[in-house]
């Protein structure tokens, strides 16, 4: 069966756009065919400026919206990075197997570090190896397939490199993991800036929708999601790009191709109603089974155990062996 392993970083609260793009195929189909790992990878939320306590809850509230999103803990293998050691075990390696240049040249690196540097901040050295954690998430399981958006194909394309040249260098120790872009991909973008994606570490809030906001919030905020000029409801994804990301949202929730359904309109105020509509009745499920799993923490607890201790069990062979294949000492 292939392995899928696919991550999602406790850095702000799940958005529309992590449901639509991502969580939603992961409990519809790859759950179901495929042996999947999903993973709140904590420790990558640690390489920029962080709040404890946030990161804490973050980490919590996004592994029970994974739950609260149909993952099921009978078919597919949910867990915290940081419960299972062979993460940082196995980046320290890779580590050793990258080269300072490929680091540098990844293109999430550099615009984070302009970031960060023209706010005058400094940017953590995590950073920078961040990739080679990453490649060790998807390394240590033999993962077949990693499915991500485009943003990160580059860390897998890198993953695939340390794993080439470690079974090169030191004998055939890891599976060479494929990108798998999303297949049926709904690209959601940010509500007030149909530029860029919907992501959950801007706090651009108007133009997020964040899963668990309150369905007036919902509302509110399609409502006042950002058209384009003219007043047809047209589908062009260049033109009218405001007009185009509300369109594919309809589609998401609610069925129907962006082409077909442009034609039910007469206006703007009648899409945004019913993507408003659309998108509370998609997300109210979801928010009812996260109200649920809220009031029986220990349930979360138990699952989120037992994630940790499959994903150890699955990763500590893969690892224990590039360690002896690398040259260290096996423990006596
Ligand atoms: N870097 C990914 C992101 O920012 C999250 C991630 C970490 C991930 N490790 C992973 C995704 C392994 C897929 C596989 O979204």
């Amino acid at each position: 069966m292939t392995r899928v392993f696919s991550g999602i970083k406790p850095t702000g609260h799940l958005t529309l756009g992590n449901y639509l793009g991502a969580m939603r195929r992961w409990a519809e189909t790859d759950q179901h065919q495929a042996d999947a790992l999903f993973c709140v990878v904590d420790l990558h939320a640690l390489t920029v400026d962080h709040d404890p306590a946030r990161v804490r809850r973050l980490s919590r509230q996004a592994a029970t919206l994974l739950l609260a999103s149909g993952l099921d803990p009978e078919r597919c293998t949910v867990f915290v990075q940081s419960h299972v050691d062979e993460h940082a075990r196995l980046s320290y390696l890779l580590e050793c197997v990258a080269a300072d240049g490929e680091m540098r040249r990844m293109i999430q690196y550099k615009e984070k570090a302009r970031r960060e540097e023209a706010r005058g901040g400094s940017v953590r050295l995590s950073l920078l190896t961040y990739p080679a954690l990453m490649a060790a998430d998807i390394l240590a399981y033999r993962t077949d397939e990693a499915p991500v958006g485009d943003d990160q194909t580059q860390h897998v394309e890198l993953a695939r490199d340390l794993a080439v040249r470690f079974n090169q260098r030191y004998g055939q120790t890891f599976t060479v993991p494929r990108a798998t872009p999303p297949k049926v991909a709904a690209r959601v973008m940010n509500l007030h800036d149909p530029a860029s994606k919907m992501g959950k570490s801007d706090d651009t809030g108007p133009g997020v929708v964040y899963l668990l906001d309150e369905p007036d919030a919902v509302r509110r905020k399609i409502m006042r999601a950002v058209t384009d000029d003219g007043r047809d409801v047209v589908y062009d994804r260049r033109e009218r790009p405001g007009v185009a990301n509300l369109l594919e949202i309809l589609a998401a929730c609610a069925g129907g191709e962006p082409e077909d359904l442009s034609g039910g309109y007469a206006s703007y105020g009648a899409l945004k109603k019913d993507v408003a509509e659309a998108v509370v009745e998609a997300l109210g499920p979801l928010r009812r089974r996260h109200r649920e799993l809220c009031a029986d923490p220990g349930y979360v607890d138990g699952v989120l155990r037992a994630g940790a201790e499959k994903a150890r069990r699955m990763a500590r062979p893969t690892v224990d062996a590039a360690y002896r294949a690398i040259g260290l000492l096996p423990p006596a």
